[in-house]
Formats: structure tokens, sequence, C-alpha cells
């Protein structure tokens, strides 16, 4: 198999085209238009010449339908690209009167709409024979697929990915160029946040001989492990799509972490012409080094397939050797209970929306084990293979989820589709196959579960499947259809669930939902700011007398009174440990469900993490419940130029067994630590340091401060990694702070920034963690959000060093240099 990168050189069309381009059509490959090449590329109909002057020719001509030339609004573009960073959010129109549910505050105020990609490609002329697909691993919407003037096919969900033969359309060596027009389309919504928009994950080019391993057709699992020695299955599907049946045979070699390498026999199969054969086989690996996520240990497979003795296909698979299980105690990894320190997230991150470089996806999982994360929620949708790649590597356990509880014939294609994909991955652990649907006490959704729950049975019978379970927590029938009854916002439901079903496996799959933003410490609806103290939940906030945003109404879970309330989820599961830990609602912001306030509010709060991965508090709070070493955070900053001799919130977070705060050296209070973590008191403001003291057995164990800084005076940049790859296809992650004259970062600051960047390198998008900001997520100019933005730079084609240039209104200029090799 050759697998070609197919994410260079398209020409994108933000909006609709002047004319439709048909999918089917009276004659074969006469879409025309954008959907062949143009005259201006070189175009004509595929007819021989003599043809074209006859008196047939006029209506030849009529029918394929091409264009002089593509319409204009065509602009380059290099996936993954989401049109959506390109545009602005539009203020509601019914300004402050918004319900949830609206579609506006789902969508951030961006807006939605089809937006078309082309790109002119050649083949080479020794690929004849072979069989081409074209492989999108993601694009958001309902994409409709033409080549060389033909209809190819669709795709409805935005999340799952899709592969399209196109062997017989392709026009090979000097038969001619090709095009491949792609509409995509977000009118109608799959979810109920920002979307995005576009072919947003890579696209790949495969060729295979006609004899080849089917797409996704490798499934390798763990069938018994023992200390000294794991049986390793490996199910592979071999597609033979020539015109006569062959014998192939199908070899497997596994290479350790170590690099000790084990085989398995030959296996001959018989694959009749234009059929599909399974070969499995197993092996035993000895001394296994298991997958955890304290060691994430990794295997390599090499599938080989030969027939006459060539070889005509060879696959490599990453894979990891472990048992996982959710019992009646909680999760289970190689027999070892590993309580779950989860968060969910979507796809977002500031400057490049949902088309996210392979690094950025890779960089979010970093900050999710850094801050002592060790599960990952893909809620609510088929995530992007790099973030599996990247928990594998990394170690973080994921819960992979179907959000949409169908068994119609696109309902069970998606589940087949995210499973066979994603089986390989150790990292995953379990199969989510809804999240809150409103029907689950209709007797409709009992029956639409059992059914995927037997399909994803059928497609993995290695893992269990659970719910993300909402509306049906006090229904045991529904509760214990899946394999793991799967708690959101559980508040004590699962205790009740237990007590009919004594020992059923159960999971905290959602909780939290605490809304904040980074250093801002009031709530200020007008702002579409929320304050980082817990100043009440969730649904108290939002229904404030002066947060006029947004109407109650009923949408997630969370809009329970009790939730979003700081303490409550971990309360809740020091009281229910059986469920196993907890994944947080969300890891980060992201755009759309602009919950508590609206406009000009257009990202979602609850992250632990801002849009650009800056912490806020309430992440340190998560830190100090999840490491085991001892750790504690104070909150507010203490920059409050104006307040002084004003009375101010002072909160520490901490896993002590006491905490004292003190302002300038003068003790505030000391106070025992209850469950929960939190010790909050008042303090008069002085500039200064605010500090907290955490005492374990009397002795301090860990300190936080805060000290007032003075005006900013200058930048200080970090890139996150200072290599990057030549080619155009990583980025630099650069952060970016505002601070004094000493070097402290200004938590208040907000000057406007210009970012550049030289020797072809190029700014691919900013950002700043703020829920209100509506420049673009493209743009390269973008004021700091409470002393802190980040810049997203594409690396150069050709390799060498580069700089980046940040320049801000009143603190100076600073570079970072990085190295593109
Ligand atoms: C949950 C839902 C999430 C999000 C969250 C907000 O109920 O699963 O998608 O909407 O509420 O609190």
């Amino acid at each position: 198999m050759i697998r070609i990168g197919f994410d260079d050189d398209w020409l994108v069309h933000m909006g609709e085209l002047d004319r439709p381009v048909p999918r089917n059509t009276a004659k074969t490959g006469t879409a025309g238009g954008p959907a062949e090449l143009t005259r201006e590329e070189g175009g004509r109909p595929p007819v021989p010449e003599a043809l074209l002057a006859s008196v047939a020719g006029d209506l030849i001509q009529r029918f394929f339908n091409l264009a002089d030339a593509l319409e204009p609004g065509w602009e380059p573009v290099q996936l993954p690209d989401d049109w959506t960073t390109r545009v602005a959010p539009t203020p509601p129109t019914e300004h402050r009167r918004l319900q949830l549910g609206s579609d506006e505050l789902h969508t951030g105020y961006l807006p939605t709409g089809p937006a078309w990609y082309r790109k002119v490609f050649d083949v080479a002329a020794d690929w004849d024979g072979s069989r081409i697909r074209l492989d999108f691993d993601g694009v958001m919407r309902d994409a409709h697929v033409w080549v060389n003037g033909s209809f190819i096919g669709s795709h409805y969900s935005g999340y799952t990915g899709f592969g399209l033969d196109v062997t017989e359309f392709l026009r090979y060596g000097d038969e001619g160029r090709n095009v491949v027009l792609v509409r995509t389309d977000t009118t109608t919504a799959e979810g109920w946040w920002a979307e995005g928009g576009g072919i947003y994950r890579h696209v790949w080019l495969v060729v295979n001989e006609p004899v080849h391993v089917a797409r996704h057709g490798i499934f390798v699992h763990t069938a018994r492990l023992d200390d000294d020695a794991a049986t390793v299955v490996i199910e592979t599907e071999v597609d033979n799509d020539s015109a006569a049946a062959v014998d192939v045979v199908v070899e497997q070699v596994v290479v350790t972490p170590d690099g000790r390498t084990f085989a398995t026999s030959s296996t001959p199969v018989r694959v009749d012409a234009m059929r599909r054969a399974t070969v499995t086989q197993e092996l035993v690996v000895t001394a296994p080094a298991t997958w955890s996520p304290d060691s994430p240990a990794l295997h390599r497979l090499g599938t080989v397939v030969i027939v006459d003795g060539d070889v005509v296909d060879d696959v490599d698979t990453t894979f990891g050797i472990r048992t996982v299980e959710c019992g009646p105690a909680g999760v289970l990894v190689n027999g070892v209970l590993t309580p779950i320190r989860g968060a969910c997230c979507h796809q977002d991150f500031a400057g490049v929306g949902i088309a996210l470089p392979d690094r950025v996806h890779e960089h979010k999982i970093e900050l999710l084990r850094e801050l002592g994360a060790n599960a990952y929620r893909t809620g609510h949708h088929a995530p992007a293979p790099e973030i599996l790649d990247a928990c594998d590597r990394l170690g973080l356990l994921v819960l992979d989820e179907n959000r949409r509880l169908e068994t119609n014939d696109d309902g069970v294609a998606d589940l087949a589709e995210l499973i066979r994909r994603d089986r390989n991955h150790p990292s995953v652990f379990l199969w989510a196959l809804e999240n809150e649907e409103m029907i689950a006490l209709a007797p409709m959704a009992r029956r639409l579960l059992r059914r995927l729950v037997d399909v994803a049975h059928r497609l993995d019978p290695t893992r269990q499947t659970t719910i993300a379970g909402q509306f049906a927590k006090n229904d045991p029938v529904y509760m214990s259809i899946p394999d793991v009854a799967g708690f959101n916002y559980d508040n004590g439901a699962s205790g009740r669930y237990r007590a009919a079903c004594p020992d059923a496996p159960v999971l905290a799959t959602e909780d939290a939902s605490y809304v904040s933003n980074r250093w801002v410490y009031e709530d200020q609806p007008a702002a579409g700011l929320a304050s980082s103290h817990d100043e009440g939940s969730f649904l108290e906030r939002m229904t404030r007398a002066d947060a006029p945003a947004v109407g109650a109404g009923t949408a997630g879970g969370a809009v329970a009174t009790q939730f979003g309330r700081l303490a409550n989820t971990w309360d809740n599961l020091l009281a229910h440990p059986y469920l196993g830990g907890v994944f947080v609602w969300t890891g980060f912001d992201y755009r759309g469900e602009c919950v508590p306030f609206g406009w000009p509010a257009v990202n979602a709060p609850f992250g632990l993490m801002d849009l650009c991965g800056f912490p806020k508090d309430v992440y340190h709070y998560w830190r100090t419940r999840w490491s085991g070493e001892p750790a504690v955070h104070v909150l507010p900053h203490w920059n409050w130029s104006g307040r002084e001799g004003q009375s101010l919130t002072v909160s520490a977070y901490a896993n002590a067994d006491e905490v004292e705060l003190l302002v300038n050296g003068h003790t505030i209070v000391t106070e025992k630590v209850p469950p929960s973590g939190i010790v909050t008191t008042t303090a008069p403001y002085e500039p200064g340091t605010i500090e907290a003291r955490g005492y374990r057995d009397g002795t301090i164990v860990a300190t936080a401060t805060r000290t007032t800084t003075g005006a900013p005076a200058g930048l200080a940049l970090r890139a996150v990694n200072d290599t990057c790859a030549a080619g155009g296809h990583d980025v630099a992650i650069v952060r970016i702070a505002v601070v004094d004259a000493d070097g402290e970062i200004v938590p208040d600051a907000c000057p406007v920034l210009d970012v550049s960047a030289d020797r072809g390198a190029t700014v691919l998008g900013t950002g700043n963690g703020s829920p209100a900001d509506h420049v673009p997520a493209a743009s390269p100019r973008r004021p700091a959000f409470n002393g802190l933005a980040l810049a997203i730079v594409r690396s150069p084609r050709e390799p060498g060093p580069f700089t980046v240039t940040i320049t801000g209104a009143g603190v100076g200029t600073a570079t970072v240099d990085i190295e593109a090799r």
C-alpha cells in the first residue's frame, strides 16, 4: 500500500457556487463546471477531435458543460482547513434574549453553510491497474465528491472518515490531468457546539495492488495476558479486486518496544475473484512489555500479503499488549485498578478552529498529561486519528464515543467506521454509544441501544460498551443495556442504580461543567465573562438578574442547580468510589455553547484550560485532586489597583490537611481543608503578595503565591517546540506573555499584538483564550487577553531557521527562533 498525503494545492470557495454541480448526469462524466478541468486548465470533452468537429460536436460540448474558467472566489488553501477561522462571529439578531438550545448559542455566532474544495492533480501512468482510493479523515460535513466530471460519493457525518474508490474515474499518465471537487455543507448540524467547517482533517491518496489488505482490515488484540507471555490474535481481511481467484499467503511480524521480533507462520488462503477473505493468526510474545497509562509500551505489527512469492501488500500497525475491564470497583488495566482522571474534549484549538495540525493535537494531549489526566473522552464523536496516536504514545485511556443512537444504515456505518478504525489503539478502552439522549426513557431507545451494543460487540468482542447517560439515569433497564452504566452528572443516581443492580460496573462518563474564564474573578454578564470563583451553579449564574443573555431552558445535564459547583463532582466521587473516577467536562474551552451569558461570549467556558491551552484556576483545582504530590493553588491574581482596602474573595485549592492564607506575610486564616479541597475567605486588598501554604502533619508541604505586578513593559515568548519539520505541514506553537519590568506576567494586560514570521514560515492563526474575542482565528493581529496570547506558525517549505516576531502596542517587540528541519 502506498499512502500519499493529499493536503497540498487545494482551492477553497467559501459559500455557494453560482451553478449547482449535478450528481446524476444524462451522460457519464459530464458534471462539468468545477467538477472537471476548465478549458483554461486544458479541459476538453474526452471524445475524438473528429467527433467534436462533426454535426454532433455542439451537442457534445453542451453535454460536457465545461467551464471556460473557475468563477471568482476560489482561493488557495492547504489542508487541514476550517473555513470558519477566517470569519468573525456575527452579533445575534435578537440581542440578549437567547434561549438555551438556540442555534446561535450553539454555533458561537459563527456562520454555517456550504464551502467547496477543489484540487487538480496528476496520476502516474504505471498506477493504471492498481486500486486507487481517496481517504478523507474528516470533512465537516455532508461531503459530496466528484472526480473528473463524475459524482463519486457522499458522506454525511463530519466526524467519521470515509474512503472512495476512484480507480476507474482517474486519468493515468498522458491521458490528462485529474480534478477532485468536494462540496461541504454545515447548514444542518450534528452537535450543539460550534462544529467548524471544511476539509479539516487529512486527505490521502491510497494506491493498492488489486490484491490487498482491506481498508481498516487489520484487527490485532491481546487474547490472553500472563506475566511471562501474551497471546496476540491478528485478523486480516484481504480483498481480491481482480477478475480471478488468487492464492495468497499472509505473514505477520510483531516487533516489541525493545526490538525483539515474533513471527506467525505463513497462512495460506484462497480469495475468490472480487471477494474478501479473513485470515486469523495467533502468536505468543514472551516477556511482554504491557501498555498502561503509566507505561505506554507500543508494539509494531508488520502484515505482509504474498502472491506467487511477491509481496503485494504490506501494512504497519501500532498496537499495545494490555487488558482493560470496567468492573464493579472501577477500571482495571492489566488487572490493576486505575482511577479515571479524565477530560472530555471537543476538537477546537486557538488559531486553527477544528483543523488542528498534528502537532497541535499532540500538544493538547501533552497538556492534559502534564495536568495529571490519564484519560480522554472524545465528546461527542469520532476523534481525529492523531489524537488516538498521541494517547497511545503518552498513555491516556480513551473513551471513544459514537454519539448517534441510530440503527439506520448510516448510523450503523458510522459506528462501524469508528470501531474498525480505532480498535487497534491500546488507549481506546470503551465504546460510548450515546450521549444524553432525550428519548432514553422511550421503548424505542432501548431497542436502538440494544442493537448498537450488538453491532459493537460483533465488530469488537474485546471491548465493553457504555453510554453517557442522563435522562434515563433512574431506569436500571436502560442503564444496564450496555456493559457499563455510564452516568453523566451522577449526583448519586449511580447509587440508586447499584441498589437495583448490585456490583454492576458504572462509570462517571461526564461531570463538573464548571464555568470560568482565565484570570476573571467576577461574573461580568455584559462582557460575557464568567468568574473563576465559584459564584454558584451554572443555572444560577445563567439566570441571575443582570445576566439577561440566556433564558432558562433545557440543554445538557449540567443545567440542574447542583451542577457546576466546583466541589460537587469530587464530593460525589468520594461518596461513590465505585464510579471509578470521572471525565470532567471539559479539558479545554471550545467555540459555541457560550453559556452562561451568551453574546458577546462566543466560546464555552467549561475548560480546565482556555482555548489556547492556558491553565485556568480550575485546572489547578483538578491538579490538587489528581496529583499524588502535595499541591496548593491560590486565587485571585493580586493586581487590583483602585480596590485598596476593599474586601476580596480569596480561595486556596489544596490536597493538604490544613491551609494558611497570608497577605504580605500576615496570616488571614488557617483552616482545615475539607474533603473537596477548597478553602475560601475574604481579605482586604493591599498590593504585595498573597500566599497559600499547605500543611501536612504541621509541616509546610506546598506553597503558592500571586504578587502584584508592575505595568506592562515587554513580551516574553516561549516556543512550545523550537524545532519543527520543514515542508509546510508542521507548526511552531508560540506562547506569548505580557510582562512587567521584572518579567512577571501582568494578569490584566490586553495590548494588541501583531505576529509575523520570516523565511517562508507563515502565521496560521492566533488566539488569546478570551471567551468574547471576535477577531477571526486566522488573524495575525490579536489583543492579548489577561496577559497571554498564542501564535501558531506554519513551517516553511525549505529547511532552515526562521524567526517569529511579536510586536505589541506599548510593549515593544520580541522574537523567538525556530529551526525547520
Ligand atoms: C452536558 C453535555 C455536554 C455539554 C455540557 C454542558 O450535558 O453532554 O455536551 O452540553 O452538558 O454543561
